[in-house]
């Protein structure tokens, strides 16, 4: 199967997780870029006005792969601002598709959120979608705080971390 990875990543932790996978499964990949001249005064624009913001293009064409794996976190229980952009102008010659995101935690309703999100953006459901919450990777007492979680910087060695949710995402494309 002929996978392309595209991918957005703020502070890091979705880039090594899209790696990770590019690398195990052989797939092209490609980061979104938005196009900002601020980067933290354009991130906190979208966040609080739900922007979608113009975004580099997109090198790669979905019509020449097989399967498009999005990859992006998740902010105020939805898409990263900048893979909603790239969703939407990607929708016209987009396929088979999958969502998957190193996100922060567990939260009630945040995956129907995502999924209502992914087919409203592009017309179609996803054929799979995965939440990897870095929350996992914290002690207990850790998990619901906010700082933490959101400080928390993945590694590869991490990933290991997510056991079988993670190897589920390598089956999907063998
Ligand atoms: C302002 C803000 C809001 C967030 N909201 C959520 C959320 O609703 N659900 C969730 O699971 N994670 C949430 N997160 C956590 C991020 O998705 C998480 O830190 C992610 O790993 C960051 O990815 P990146 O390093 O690739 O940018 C939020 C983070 C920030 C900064």
């Amino acid at each position: 199967m002929k996978l392309l990875i595209l991918y957005y990543s703020r502070t890091g932790n979705n880039r090594v997780l899209a790696h990770y996978l590019s690398d195990n499964i052989g797939a092209d990949i490609e980061e979104i870029t938005p196009l900002r001249r601020f980067k933290l005064l354009g991130f906190m624009l979208d966040f609080f006005g739900n922007r979608t913001p113009k975004i580099a293009p997109i090198a790669r064409r979905p019509q020449d792969y097989d399967h498009v794996l999005f990859i992006a976190p998740l902010y105020d229980m939805g898409i990263a601002h900048p893979m909603k952009t790239a969703l939407g102008a990607l929708k016209p010659n987009l396929g088979a598709y999958s969502f998957v995101t190193l996100c922060g935690y567990h939260r009630d309703e945040q995956s129907a959120h995502v999924r209502q999100e992914l087919l409203d953006l592009t017309g179609k459901m996803p054929a799979h979608v995965q939440e990897l919450p870095v929350c996992d990777l914290l002690p207990a007492e850790k998990q619901r705080d906010v700082m933490t979680v959101s400080a928390r910087k993945v590694t590869t060695a991490d990933l290991d971390a997510f056991g079988s949710k993670l190897s589920d995402i390598v089956g999907w494309f063998a």
